[in-house]
């Protein structure tokens, strides 16, 4: 028997779909609007108001002036600064119907502290962390006069060229959803309308971790299966944990943007699934669908968006331009500017803004919070977390505090830039603790000498400055080498640049770049206790020095405290528990690479190496699996138990193990459990995250983790188009990774 849970009453909740609570107030203020007022509250200006006022640096920046006194301009993105945000808002106060503005930036990983960048912060496993983190961006950025923030990004991403990929959680639904729902909260808080919480906003709907070849802003072309099953999760747990708003993908999808894409967003997330928020285009997306070919103009691309569900243009001037003209030609009927209008008023509503407009403008508060000690605190705790140990042999880490002598090599051991990560906010430049600061702070009596090697980057960096690596200067390296030949131990902190990454930061090469190799293989050539502390915002290809370095730890772009957490785990002060959220490539030629794959008809295994579905130059395998992540102590799984044979409707099922911590230190394991669907409508991946425990043991001693599974949590959109499962054995396993762990089953009947 087949349970369906999903799109029975998608026809009825399509029509009576409304937006909002029940506020009549609002509704009085649409009945006074102007057709003009009303397009204006759909439209969003960048700015760079970072002065006293909103001075005119560009002409749409002069233009948003007038717009602002006329009521003409709703909504403004990267204006920033409890005193350019409150004169920005007066403006608007003094307009005719004085509705307040609503201030939108991308604070994706902190305003002023940085935390570790999403991906980094997935890889703590702990998504209660990152309700932490977005609660104190949202305090800051509140304090700076900002009502919402484009984040969370929950597109799960399969391809490190993308250069994204760091902006999420990486390549698992389950995972990711927990941490967009976790975000989302952080950042809302418990009331929306405190002085101190900001709408969030659920990127990019949809599909956009799935662009062709990772190459960014290119087309997506992916099955409802796939979208249902692994794209859309993350999404729909944002509008379950009360999401204020959506932003719109830049791609399409079988052809049809994002942004024009009417069943998926009028039909799915405001009908099927309820969201009563209101949804912005990404920049220009609705402009763009005329680079896509389904609009012939900006005025076709704004009836498409319109009609489709998107309420805001962003930088588009589509709707500025044409909404009032489709509207009085009837083109275009009113009733769906008023949804939009009403949609993006309440939000404006929710946040407290018609009650009080300036109190998220408060200089003192700004003062006060921004890079307030606790928040960088929590940095530090949270970028310790996020650290994940692939290999340690003979115990290289943790580095002694005494007597050890240490080379600590590479321009990013140093760099108190890159750490900050990408999309830095309000971040303050060169303000990150950097490698060098943070062994030094630790390193009692051990000696440290320091040398950065090549250059690495032969440019100025920035987020709009094309970065140019250096490949012609190999000065530095005779000296790193000569510092590694004298030390106990080498560590060298290589990988990437944070402009090297995020939006528009695709790459065909996931390898050390520069004279990154070089460096490394002269080092190892003079001494082989190597550690290799990798800043990055992918994974990278380091398959050619694997077997050859003894220790490595990844340590991502951490943000603020970044040397500090780093030390903190090079010296054994903590005890490094991330795990990787994705699955790490041997070579770029494996993209894209995700442990819940399909099992093809003809599965490769050992035995089996001709005519099956495999590379004949490399193992499919991945250099590491998703949810891999050593310790300093090992951990032992035991005592395998499932509590039924069976599962029904209407009940449950607990899966058990044992963990032991066999070592001699204080240690923290993610114990995970799979599934896998064996025998379905249609083919379920080799192994699915359905749960997953972070447990602290002393050494020696156990603890039994429990998982329970009721039937819906298998639930899996399947060949008829309904959620559900059927009845068969669904194989377990509780494990330490993807690839490992112990094996039972159970039935559904
Ligand atoms: C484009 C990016 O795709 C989006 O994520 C971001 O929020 C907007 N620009 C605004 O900066």
């Amino acid at each position: 028997m087949r349970t369906c849970i999903f799109y029975l009453l998608v026809l009825l909740l399509v029509t009576s779909c409304a937006p909002g609570g029940e506020s009549d107030r609002m509704e009085d203020l649409l009945e006074k609007m102007t057709i003009e007022e009303k397009v204006g509250q759909l439209i969003q200006y960048t700015g760079r108001w970072e002065m006293t006022g909103p001075a005119p640096g560009n002409d749409y920046a002069q233009t948003g002036l007038q717009k602002i006194e006329s009521g003409e301009l709703g909504s403004m993105l990267n204006v920033t600064g409890a005193l350019a945000t409150r004169n920005a808002q007066e403006l608007a106060l003094n307009s005719r119907l004085g509705i307040p503005m609503i201030f939108g930036y991308d604070v994706i990983h902190g305003y002023r502290t940085m935390f570790p960048m999403p991906l980094a912060e997935a890889a703590t496993w702990e998504p209660g962390l990152a309700r932490l983190t977005s609660r104190v961006a949202a305090i800051e950025a509140a304090a700076a006069g900002l009502h919402w923030t484009f984040a969370p990004m929950v597109d799960i991403a399969r391809d490190a060229r993308w250069g994204r990929i760091v902006e999420g959680s990486g390549e698992d639904p389950f995972l990711g959803s927990l941490f967009a729902a976790e975000r989302v909260k952080g950042f809302q808080g418990e009331d929306l309308s405190a002085n101190n919480t900001i709408a969030a906003c659920a990127k990019h709907f949809a599909a956009y971790g799935f662009v062709e070849g990772g190459r960014d802003y290119n087309t997506v072309d992916v099955s409802e299966h796939t979208l249902q099953n692994i794209i859309f999760p993350p999404f729909k747990a944002c509008v379950d944990a009360g999401v204020a708003t959506f932003m719109n993908a830049f791609n399409v999808i079988g052809g049809v943007p994002s942004t024009g894409n009417s069943a998926m967003v009028k039909g799915l997330l405001k009908g099927s699934w309820g969201f009563e928020g209101f949804v912005v285009s990404d920049w220009n997306s609705v402009g763009e669908m005329i680079e896509h070919g389904v609009a012939a103009d900006q005025k076709e691309a704004a009836q498409l968006a319109i009609e489709a569900g998107c309420d805001m243009d962003m930088e588009g001037y589509c709707y500025e331009n044409h909404l009032k003209e489709l509207i009085e030609s009837g083109e275009v009927a009113e009733a769906l500017l008023d949804e939009a209008v009403l949609r993006i008023l309440r939000v404006k509503e929710d946040l407290g803004l018609f009650d009080d407009p300036y109190k998220y403008c408060d200089k003192e508060r700004e003062k006060e919070l921004l890079l307030h000690p606790d928040h960088l605190a929590l940095a530090r705790e949270v970028g310790k977390r996020s650290l994940v140990l692939l290999k340690n042999n003979e115990a290289l880490l943790p580095l002694r505090k005494s007597g050890q002598k240490i080379a600590l090599i590479g321009e990013l051991a140093a760099e108190k830039d890159s750490p900050l990560g990408n999309w830095r906010a309000q971040a303050i430049a060169n303000s990150a603790v950097s490698v060098l600061e943070g062994v030094k702070a630790k390193a009692e009596d051990s000696q440290v000498f320091f040398e950065k090697g090549p250059r690495y980057v032969s440019s100025e960096t920035g987020f709009l400055t094309p970065l140019e690596i250096n490949t012609t200067d190999p000065r530095g390296i005779k000296e790193a080498v000569a510092a590694a030949r004298r030390a106990d131990v080498a560590v060298l902190v290589l990988g990437e640049n944070c402009f090297q990454s995020a939006e528009a930061r695709s790459v065909t090469d996931i390898s050390l770049k520069g004279f990154q190799k070089e460096l490394l293989d002269k080092v190892l050539e003079v001494n082989e206790n190597v550690v290799l502390v990798l800043m990055n915002g992918r994974p990278l290809d380091i398959s050619e020095f694997i077997d050859r370095i003894p220790a490595v730890l990844v340590a991502w772009h951490p943000g603020s405290e970044s040397g500090n957490a780093i030390a903190d785990v090079l010296f054994g002060d903590y005890n490094p528990s991330g795990r990787l959220p994705l699955s790490w490539p041997r070579s770029v030629g494996q993209l894209p690479l995700y442990y819940n794959a399909k099992n093809t008809g003809r599965p490769t295994d050992e035995r089996n190496l001709v005519n099956t579905s495999r590379y004949i130059d490399l193992s499919n395998d991945p250099l590491f699996p998703f949810g891999f992540g050593l310790s300093y102590t090992s951990f032992e799984y035991s005592d395998l138990q499932v509590s039924e044979p069976g599962l029904g409707a209407g009940e449950s099922i607990e899966i058990r193990a044992t963990i032991t911590n066999t070592g001699e230190v204080f240690g923290e394991e993610v114990v995970q459990l799979y599934v896998r669907d064996v025998a379905a409508s249609v083919s379920r991946p080799v192994r699915e995250l359905k749960g997953f425990r972070k447990i602290g043991l002393e050494p020696g001693s156990s603890d039994e983790v429990t998982f329970t599974l009721k039937p819906d949590d298998l639930f899996y959109f399947g060949a008829d188009r309904q959620w559900g499962i059927d009845p068969g054995t669904i194989q377990v396993w509780i494990g330490p990774n993807a690839m490992e762990g112990l094996e039972s089953s159970f039935e559904i009947q």
